[in-house]
């Protein structure tokens, strides 16, 4: 049963210094990553990684929250506890990814939107009983030639918008996120445009569909140069562009912005989000993270499926998070990077 209160989620979820570890990789995103790494796609290696990372002593000092997928959410640690109980008692609420991702969109080449919501009443219910308190929606906004179309944003704000008023139903915080991605050769100013008009019809739907927005969290793309784009933004003009945009369409009411990576390299996301909470003046809403490649990849690397190198993944992710966790508070520097790079095990 859930008893906590959906902003009480929320808070703890934002809580000074801590945020998010998306780990909900569907089997083909973890199989591309486990490809680049060398392991085999199997279910027992997705279930020793996720335990290796929930494992990671310190791990629960900076990650409030877990984001799981459908199999893992129902997997077990060695000693036989469920996921979500383990990362419970370690004061970290258990979240789940309900979208059925992103297909095609009808009469609109080269979009797409995002499914799942048939049965998600029933899905939200089966959930809880398995410990979720909160939950994610991503849809997928590329930047192209006429794209994205108002047609592509107005059928993913409706989709995440009916997704967030179940979740409240249901008495789950729901995890709004609409990602403009970072593919291509555009400028930082075509992203801007794109994010802007997303979260514009984002909130704007949101409301249409009676969500309560004090009880949401926003997780968007910060506003960065196209990956291909000559012209690549400074750490500073990322953090003022996206800072601008979410000021012109995520009400103050809303409590926490919990950005993905989308890409970009853990240095770039760590130094982009601490350049946001350096501002001198104040934000209306907590600015935090919800990365998955920015916090998981180099304890990946370090892994690469082999027993003996466990202890040296986990070191890699602990100075991750002692870096996300600085970069909350503003006090992220490049000697900090520097620091922990020795104790990553041989080989890195
Ligand atoms: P990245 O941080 O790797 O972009 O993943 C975050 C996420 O949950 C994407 O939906």
């Amino acid at each position: 049963m859930n008893t906590h209160s959906i902003v009480e989620t929320a808070r703890a979820l934002t809580a000074p210094g801590k945020g998010i570890l998306a780990a909900d990789e569907s089997h083909g995103t973890i199989g591309k990553r486990f490809a680049a790494a060398g392991i085999e796609n199997a279910p027992e290696n997705r279930r020793r990684y996720r335990q290796l990372l929930f494992q990671t002593p310190g791990f629960a000092e900076t990650i409030a929250g877990v984001i799981l997928f459908d199999e893992t959410i129902r997997q077990r640690a060695d000693d036989g506890t469920p996921f979500p109980e383990l990362l419970a008692r370690a004061g970290v609420i258990p979240g789940i990814k309900v979208d059925a991702g992103a297909k095609p969109l009808a009469n609109a080449p080269g979009e797409r939107v995002t499914e799942g919501l048939d049965g998600l009443r029933e899905r939200l219910g089966e959930y809880t009983g398995l410990g979720a308190r909160f939950a994610k929606w991503r849809a997928v906004i590329e930047i192209g030639e006429g794209r994205p179309s108002l047609h592509c944003l107005a059928a993913n704000a409706h989709a995440l918008a009916r997704y967030a008023a179940l979740c409240q139903e249901a008495g789950v915080l729901p995890i709004v996120e609409p990602e403009v991605l970072m593919d291509g050769d555009h400028t930082i100013e075509q992203c801007f445009a794109a994010s802007d008009a997303a979260l514009e019809r984002l909130f704007r739907s949101l409301r249409e569909h009676r969500v309560d927005i004090e009880a949401v969290l926003v997780k968007p793309n910060m506003v960065v140069s196209g990956a291909r784009c000559p012209r690549q933004a400074g750490v500073d003009e990322v953090a003022q562009a996206t800072v601008r945009c979410l000021r012109r369409s995520v009400p103050a009411a809303v409590p926490g912005v919990v950005f993905l990576s989308g890409g970009q390299t853990p240095e770039q996301a760590t130094a982009h989000l601490n350049a946001m909470n350096a501002m001198p003046a104040p934000h209306p809403w907590a600015l935090s993270f919800s990365f998955a490649r920015a916090l998981q990849a180099p304890a990946l690397d370090a892994w690469r499926g082999v027993p003996s190198q466990v202890q040296a993944a986990e070191e890699a992710f602990a100075h991750r998070l002692r870096l996300v966790r600085a970069a909350r508070e503003g006090r992220y520097s490049a000697e900090l990077e520097r620091a922990g790079a020795g104790s990553r095990g041989a080989g890195a």
